[in-house]
């Protein structure tokens, strides 16, 4: 390719050069090798603005052709310092960040194959081996035969799919008829106030509505409280409601805690409810002989959703869907235009497109064969174990420091805490500012939540690369930052403000 083209130039055709192509691949294999290897050196983040970005990009779309060389400088200098860097071993923020070497060599391969997933015939082996590592991925959750799996690009769009299943079985011909202008009762979706918001935008995607989403109260340690929720669908039920599902998490999105399944899988079967499990992020411990417990009650439940992108190594994006009676999610989507050109007489072919409202999909379990051979179970159980380990020992940190104290049981590998050394009106606004200098530093990356009302740190440890030096470095500035603030706050001059 020309260096530069001209306007008007005549457009070579085709494709990029394979020998240009095959030198800027080995260039960039080199970059992405380095890019690991040196990540802890990187500052996180910086303090990016909004627009700062765009303001230092071309706006005017592309009139003509640019070679890669004079694009990968602009990717140096702008988008890679423009990015808050998950994959450093110091971002400790939401669940972590599990890309690993072996996952990103499978994303190059994907991207090499570009194949579309939507039926056994556009890509036989893409739609195999979504079985392959499904029924892998079951058998280390340990969840019966019966039930079948299907591959989505995150939680939030199996759960509306579960969702979706439960409403068509408790209103049958939704989906030829729709909801309005029949006479339904208005459905009930009961999850915890810890659950994550995916429920709720669930529940306006199927037109059950968001106000039709009830938060069950928590109790001390934020697992969903049997009682209360038996009394608010009896409730409902007196008052003509009608309870649809309930959405049970393992691993609540702000402390990683587990409901108590095998109660709520109680009150499902009484009252012929939909029991959808929200393993998002907790589900993953099952793989870990020694925590076993955590998969209680599952197979009493219709769906369980778990996304190997957040504790199981898999890079973005991988949601893994599980359904008791997998047929229901199939016939409720199964739609084959004439133009797809299905011919499957003998209905043994498994077209993915049929379990879901997308057509085309990626050719996401590359990715997993790769990992998960890679690592095994063992190799992946061992490093969410030092994940286990690294979590507990942070606790032992903040119990021999009073200025600090948790602020939730830990269950997985997330840490929820509090600075505590200040006047009691001034520790939410200083823990929000412990977070923003942290973060803002570039060296730590950790998120603040809410639990009761009170502002809390929060630090989930997922990253491969992490190790206990990497954990302690983030504590000491923790430490660091905390007392500085605290010192500040103290000073007269700074209460007066
Ligand atoms: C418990 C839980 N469920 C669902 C989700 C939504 O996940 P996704 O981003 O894959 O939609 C999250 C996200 O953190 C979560 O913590």
């Amino acid at each position: 390719m020309k260096d530069r083209q001209e306007p008007g130039d005549l457009q070579e055709l085709g494709d990029v050069p394979i020998a240009e192509f095959r030198k800027q691949l080995h260039e960039l294999a080199d970059w992405i090798a380095d890019y690991r290897e040196k990540i802890g050196e990187r500052p996180i983040s910086r303090n990016v603005q909004p627009g700062e970005i765009l303001s230092q990009l071309d706006r005017d779309a592309p009139e003509i052709g640019t070679p890669f060389e004079k694009i990968f400088p602009d990717i140096n200098r702008v988008i890679v310092p423009g990015i808050a860097h998950w994959a450093h071993p110091q971002f400790m923020s939401y669940f972590g960040c599990t890309t690993t070497n072996p996952g990103i060599l499978a994303e190059i391969i994907t991207g090499a194959l570009n194949v579309n997933a939507m039926t056994w015939r556009t890509a036989p082996a893409a739609t195999e081996l979504e079985t392959l590592v499904l029924d892998w991925l079951r058998q280390w959750l340990q969840l019966p035969n019966e039930f079948t799996g299907v591959v989505y690009d995150t939680a939030s769009i199996s759960t509306m799919h579960a969702l979706a299943t439960a409403r068509e079985q408790i209103a049958p011909n939704t989906r030829k008829l729709g909801l309005s202008g029949r006479d339904l009762p208005r459905f009930r979706i009961y999850t915890s106030d810890q659950a994550h918001s995916s429920i709720e935008k669930g529940a306006i995607a199927l037109g059950i509505g968001e106000d039709n989403v009830q938060r069950v109260p928590s109790d001390a340690e934020f697992r969903l409280e049997v009682a209360a929720l038996r009394a608010m669908v009896e409730r409902d039920v007196a008052e003509k409601f009608k309870p649809l599902a309930v959405v049970a998490t393992v691993g609540t999105t702000s402390t990683a805690n587990v409901d108590p399944v095998p109660e709520i899988a109680k009150i499902c079967r009484e009252h012929k409810m939909w029991l959808h499990i929200d393993g998002a992020y907790g589900a993953g411990l099952a793989l870990l002989p020694e925590c076993k417990s955590i998969t209680a009650g599952w197979n009493e439940a219709d769906s369980i959703v778990v996304n190997p992108h957040k504790m199981l190594f898999v890079p973005l994006d991988f949601s893994a869907l599980y359904m008791r009676d997998i047929g229901r999610l199939r016939r409720l989507f199964t739609l084959a235009p004439e133009y797809v050109h299905l011919r499957d007489p003998d209905k043994t072919e498994i077209n993915y497109m049929d379990y879901g409202v997308q057509l085309g999909r990626r050719f996401r379990a590359l990715k997993a064969w790769v990992v998960w051979r890679a690592f095994g179970r063992e190799g992946i159980a061992a490093r969410i174990r030092d994940h286990l380990r690294l979590a507990n020992l942070l606790v032992d940190w903040i119990k021999a420091d009073k200025r600090f104290e948790l602020a939730a049981p830990v269950v997985m590998p997330v840490v929820c805490f509090r600075f505590v050394a200040a006047d009691k009106d001034k520790i939410d606004i200083l823990n929000s500012e412990i977070v923003e200098r942290i973060n803002a530093s570039g060296r730590g990356y950790i998120t603040q939540t809410k639990l009761r009302g009170r502002t809390v740190m929060r630090i989930g440890l997922g990253n491969i690369l992490t190790t206990e030096q990497h954990l302690r470095n983030v504590w000491q500035l923790i430490q660091r930052t905390a007392g500085e603030i605290a010192s500040r706050a103290a000073r007269p001059e700074s209460a007066s403000k």
